[in-house]
């Protein structure tokens, strides 16, 4: 079928295997998208609904911007494609030195992906190329921690603490991996930002330091706040302890920030927010406002140094055996160089901070509804947690798909609805997802 003629309802849904998806039943019903614009989407059935997790947390400037996808279109007409091997093209420089300025001072070595996973095991290369670089090739181990989420490749997989995520794969998963507990503590339900308590689950990594070797640890990987397990946020001191503990034994401290980055939390990153330095940030999805994949891993210029520096190879040989066909593509950097116009114009950070104390309020007013056994949230994040029924999972979709219903589109994770809006809602857009989302709650009690 030609895309002109091209209906709401294709004439077949069997082809498309989809991804993280009850194929079975969605084929059944099928939920789809065909108009976004701004904060609302329209489904196949000519539903409006309120977007309430920036599609995957990718768009947090609104649906259909008309200066990215301007600035996309441009470039493709100009230059649609060149090989980013030992050859490149001026955007892609430009725009490393746009990040660079806003990642944590130090970390300003842009090194370009495909998506979130690829970043992250790009990182995860990165952190052996450098200790090799040293002379310390023994170091092959890396911590993750339980609930965490890095992505599907196998390295980011294994490094991930998702169990239904690695239950399958645990045959082929990378060798050498310890993960620290996860920080989901009882005494964290309805704790609104950072809790007090829990600063001493960090100490788990020194933990694994000691009965692993600590000098065999290559690196610990960490989202600062835990997205796709359903909005973690870390004890106060925390992040800072697990970062005394890597320097104590040479561990490179990697945050993933994949969903915190770029202003989720109210600051650029979340590093900046919780005033802890990692050595290495991986960001995907708000990099492009969603609209073109791209991951970026930023890294300490020492290391970098470090790298170059260590490479003996004849020229023309490159210092690191890494890359993608698609790093840092003229489409995708068109459309993140937009995004960063759009982040100074706006100063989007800082409206998202501005708007983070409302919307939390309102997320924590859904405390009285039935089913609800927990909110927590930072920013403009936050999970709302549903009381488990029969097994996981079962509550949260059927909660997903009232709220749908009801007007109001997110993720759930579990039993945990994602809730994350875009930072360019206005406190009416708030109260929308917010209404919309006690109808939706009341509605699945009800059921
Ligand atoms: C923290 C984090 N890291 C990595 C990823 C993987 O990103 P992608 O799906 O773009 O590969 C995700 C995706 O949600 C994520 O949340």
């Amino acid at each position: 079928m030609s895309s002109s003629n091209r209906t709401n309802i294709p004439n077949s849904l069997n082809e498309h295997w989809m991804p993280f998806t009850d194929n079975k039943s969605f084929k059944k019903n099928p939920r789809l998208i065909t108009d976004a614009k701004g904060v609302y989407l329209t489904n196949h059935q000519g539903k409006k609904m309120i977007d309430a997790s920036s599609g995957l947390f990718c768009n947090p400037l609104g649906h259909g911007r008309k200066e990215i996808t301007e600035a996309v279109s441009k470039q493709l007409d100009k230059l649609d494609y060149c090989q980013p091997f030992n050859q490149g093209y001026g955007g892609s420089f430009e725009l490393a030195t746009r990040i660079a300025k806003k990642t944590p001072e130090g970390i300003n070595r842009i090194f370009y992906t495909i998506c979130g996973s690829t970043a992250v095991e790009t990182a995860i290369k990165i952190a052996i190329a450098y200790h090799r670089a040293r002379g310390d090739s023994k170091r092959f181990r890396f911590v993750g921690r339980e609930r965490g989420y890095h992505g599907m490749n196998i390295g980011a997989t294994t490094v991930g603490g998702m169990i239904n995520n690695v239950k399958t794969f645990a045959s082929v998963l990378m060798p050498g991996v310890q993960h620290i507990r996860h920080t989901h503590l009882p005494e964290h339900k309805f704790v609104k930002g950072q809790p007090d308590t829990g600063v001493e689950m960090a100490e788990d990594l020194e933990r694994i330091a000691m009965n692993f070797g600590g000098e065999n640890i290559a690196a610990c990987i960490v989202e600062p706040i835990a997205g796709s397990t359903g909005t973690l946020v870390p004890p106060k001191g925390y992040l800072k302890r697990i970062r005394e503990i890597c320097d104590k034994h040479g561990i490179l401290l990697i945050f993933d920030e994949v969903i915190t980055g770029w202003g989720r939390t109210g600051s650029a990153f979340a590093a900046q927010e919780f005033g802890v330095t990692p050595d290495m940030i991986t960001m995907a999805k708000a990099t492009t406002n969603g609209v073109i994949p791209m991951g970026v891993v930023a890294v300490k210029e020492e290391m970098y140094d470090a790298v170059l520096d260590s490479a003996k190879n004849p020229e023309g040989t490159p210092e690191l055996f890494h890359g993608y066909t698609y790093s840092g593509i003229p489409a995708a950097v068109a459309a993140g160089l937009a995004v960063q116009d759009i982040f100074d114009k706006e100063d989007i950070f800082n409206r998202a901070k501005e708007m983070s104390p409302y919307f939390q309020d309102g997320l924590h007013s859904l405390k009285d509804l039935k089913e609800v056994v927990s909110i927590r949230g930072y920013g403009m994040m936050g999970g709302v947690e549903m009381k488990m029924k029969d097994k996981p999972g079962k509550s949260g979709f059927q909660t997903f798909k009232h709220c749908y219903d009801a007007g109001v589109n997110f993720k759930n994770t579990g039993d945990t609805l994602i809730i994350a809006p875009q930072f360019i809602c206005e406190k009416k857009h708030i109260d929308e997802i917010i209404e919309k989302l006690r109808t939706g709650i009341s509605n699945y009690s009800k059921s």
